[in-house]
């Protein structure tokens, strides 16, 4: 149930509660652990991952979580966000404002589909427990409303590199009991079960094995596009950088080439009486 912050505020809450941080004089306490205990010895995705749900990641589990960090990283300027960043970058804003910019363009299409396969694979695996048929009934539900299933088809890949890498590394971590496979298991469900509905080969894509893969470690579907911005933050802050030195100046969305802008408005009236 929402509360407003007033209302909590004057039935005896804090104005900020939080299960996070304690930050005292000369003493900063995360989830019940001394700062100073956790500099040196977590990475960053540990941190990360401890932060956001207050337990810890085994170093497999912490490498694998890094790895669909890695391979979010980059699209080049063919993806908005690093398109919007490097833009922006040329237009005399501070750094991190070009950064935002590109962070800013994350969206539930740009970005978002990690979400919403993780919310089905949850959903999914929570169905199958009484109900066999839970893949094809989330398929006709999707094909009912001519939607798409999230994690999977590309515009450009038809044979990713980002996603048989992170499925070879997911799969030592089954075989070494790091992770079930479950929500892998259920992927590849949905590929063969979307692939035999289209009549041909429909590929899961980086985000729908980076979902399967968060949802092993049991990091919140809601979570997703917040880490998302964390590992394709990288690589805006790259090709910001980069723009930025370059020296360029108001760099559009397009060259001024007439034809690659399209007026479609009503035209101008001529040869009409001036009144
Ligand atoms: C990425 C995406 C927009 C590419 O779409 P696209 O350019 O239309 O892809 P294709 O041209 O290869 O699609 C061809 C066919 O496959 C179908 N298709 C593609 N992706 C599909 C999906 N995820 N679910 C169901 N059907 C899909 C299309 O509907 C089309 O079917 P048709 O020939 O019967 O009309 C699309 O695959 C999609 O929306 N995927 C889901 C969202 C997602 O995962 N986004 C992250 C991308 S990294």
């Amino acid at each position: 149930m929402s509360r407003s912050a007033l209302e909590a505020y004057s039935t005896g809450g804090a104005w900020w509660e939080t299960e996070i941080s304690h930050i005292k004089k000369n003493e900063i306490i995360i989830r019940g652990e001394r700062v100073e205990d956790l500099i040196g010895n977590v990475s960053y995705t540990q941190m990360l991952f401890f932060l956001l749900c207050g337990k810890h990641l085994t170093e497999a589990q912490a490498k694998l979580f890094e790895s669909v960090l890695v391979a979010g990283s980059d699209h080049g300027p063919r993806a908005p966000s690093i398109a919007a960043a490097r833009m922006a970058a040329t237009c005399g804003v501070s750094f991190n404002s070009a950064v935002a910019t590109g962070v800013n363009m994350l969206g539930d299409v740009h970005g978002g589909a990690v979400e919403e396969a993780m919310s089905i694979l949850y959903k999914t695996k929570e169905n199958l427990a009484n109900h066999e048929n839970a893949v094809d009934d989330k398929l006709t539900e999707i094909f009912n409303r001519k939607g798409k299933l999230p994690g999977f088809g590309h515009q450009l890949h038809d044979d990713d590199p980002r996603v048989s890498r992170l499925y070879e590394l997911s799969e030592e971590l089954i075989a070494s009991g790091e992770i079930s496979g479950t929500y892998l298991e259920i992927l590849a469900s949905y590929r063969d079960r979307l692939s035999e509905r289209k009549g041909r080969n429909m590929t899961i894509n980086v985000d729908g094995i980076s979902a399967a893969i968060q949802c092993e470690l049991e990091i919140p579907a809601e979570a997703a596009k917040g880490i998302f911005a964390l590992s394709r933050g990288m690589g805006i802050v790259a090709h910001a950088y980069e723009e930025l030195m370059s020296g360029v100046r108001i760099k559009g969305p397009c060259p001024n080439e007439e034809h690659l802008v399209r007026y479609t408005g009503v035209q101008k009236q001529t040869g009409g009486e001036e009144s």
